[in-house]
């Protein structure tokens, strides 16, 4: 059920819900939650390769048949063997780490991994070598002791994009670095404009010249006000973007004063095409379901 909640998160744009904190889900959701993270995150990808459920000791043993593939792992912490990577065994086998283990590599760990409690592991399979990775994973540095390296080194290991841990904290979530004022002044922003745009829908889908007016004014002075952030931030095209908002406001607005209701309908659909033209290049959305200004590049 609160699998729910983060699938909602993920397929929220007008009405995100937030991830609470450590929300639990099960090892046998990551699966599902992983194709939706996918599917949801722009720009839109070709769809991933499922994920396939497998057994630490049958990816140790047959490497070869599983290189390149997404599997997801229910196995025990072995060796940690720095801040981003870890081994898993089948089974706790404390202070006996066997050659079966699988090497995990989480780029992304906000917290320490527990030796002999177990994790569901999610990502791909990747026959271990320090230079590929380098290749493969964007601005990740492998950080294995040099021992280490050289026992890994050819053996399959997980590139992990999900470590869920035996509290059920998915410790591999992208979390957004603390709000800048800007982001802060431009959230403010969007939290009325949102319910704001949500009930001018209503109201001009129900003929309610009140309500319309009502909400037409909020929008009309957030959008001034998205603009000015813009401004001074100088990105001329989302300061554009933010005035092609506020004059289909208007449009909206001269169309439901004259009783217009058709021609109103068509304007709030192009000002909600204005939403997502501005989202898509402006703004970028977080595991734990909160946006942030989209950096450039
Ligand atoms: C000029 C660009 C621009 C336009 C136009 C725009 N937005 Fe946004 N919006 C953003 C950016 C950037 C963010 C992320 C900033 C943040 O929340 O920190 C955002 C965030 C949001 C959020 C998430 C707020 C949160 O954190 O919970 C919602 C909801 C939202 N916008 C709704 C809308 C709706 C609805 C419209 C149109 C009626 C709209 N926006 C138009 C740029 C824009």
């Amino acid at each position: 059920m609160l699998t729910l909640t983060r699938s909602a998160a993920l397929q929220g744009c007008s009405t995100p819900a937030r991830r609470p904190e450590g929300l639990r889900y099960t090892s046998l959701a990551v699966v599902a939650l992983l194709s939706i993270a996918h599917a949801q995150q722009p720009p839109p990808a070709p769809p991933g390769k499922p994920y396939v459920p497998l057994a630490a000791d049958a990816l140790a043993s047959n490497s070869d048949h599983y290189v390149g593939e997404n599997v997801t792992l229910t196995a025990a912490v072995g060796r940690v063997l720095s801040r981003s990577a870890f081994a898993v065994e089948q089974r706790p086998v404390v202070a006996k780490h066997d050659a079966k283990d699988v090497l995990v590599l989480a780029p992304i760990l906000n917290g320490p991994v527990e030796p002999d409690k177990y994790v569901t592991v999610a990502g791909e399979v990747v026959r271990f070598d320090p230079a590929e990775i380098a290749k493969k994973v964007k601005g990740y540095q492998v950080d294995l002791p040099p021992d280490a390296i050289e026992k890994y080194r050819g053996r399959p290991a997980i590139v992990a994009k999900v470590v869920v841990n035996d509290k059920s904290v998915d410790l591999a979530m992208r979390l957004p670095p603390p709000e800048t004022p800007e982001e802060k002044a431009l959230d403010a922003r969007m939290k009325k404009i949102a319910p704001a745009f949500a009930a001018l829908r209503g109201g001009v889908d129900a003929s309610k010249s009140d309500v319309a007016a009502q909400q037409i004014a909020v929008l009309k002075q957030a959008f001034a006000e998205t603009e000015s952030i813009w401004k001074q931030k100088g990105v001329a095209e989302a300061m554009k973007l933010a005035q092609d908002a506020r004059k289909h406001v208007d449009a909206i607005e001269q169309s439901t004063t004259g009783g217009d209701w058709e021609a109103a309908k068509k304007s709030v659909a192009t000002l909600n095409q204005s939403c997502q033209t501005c989202h898509a290049s402006y703004r970028e959305r977080f595991d734990d379901g909160s946006y942030r200004i989209k950096k450039a590049g």
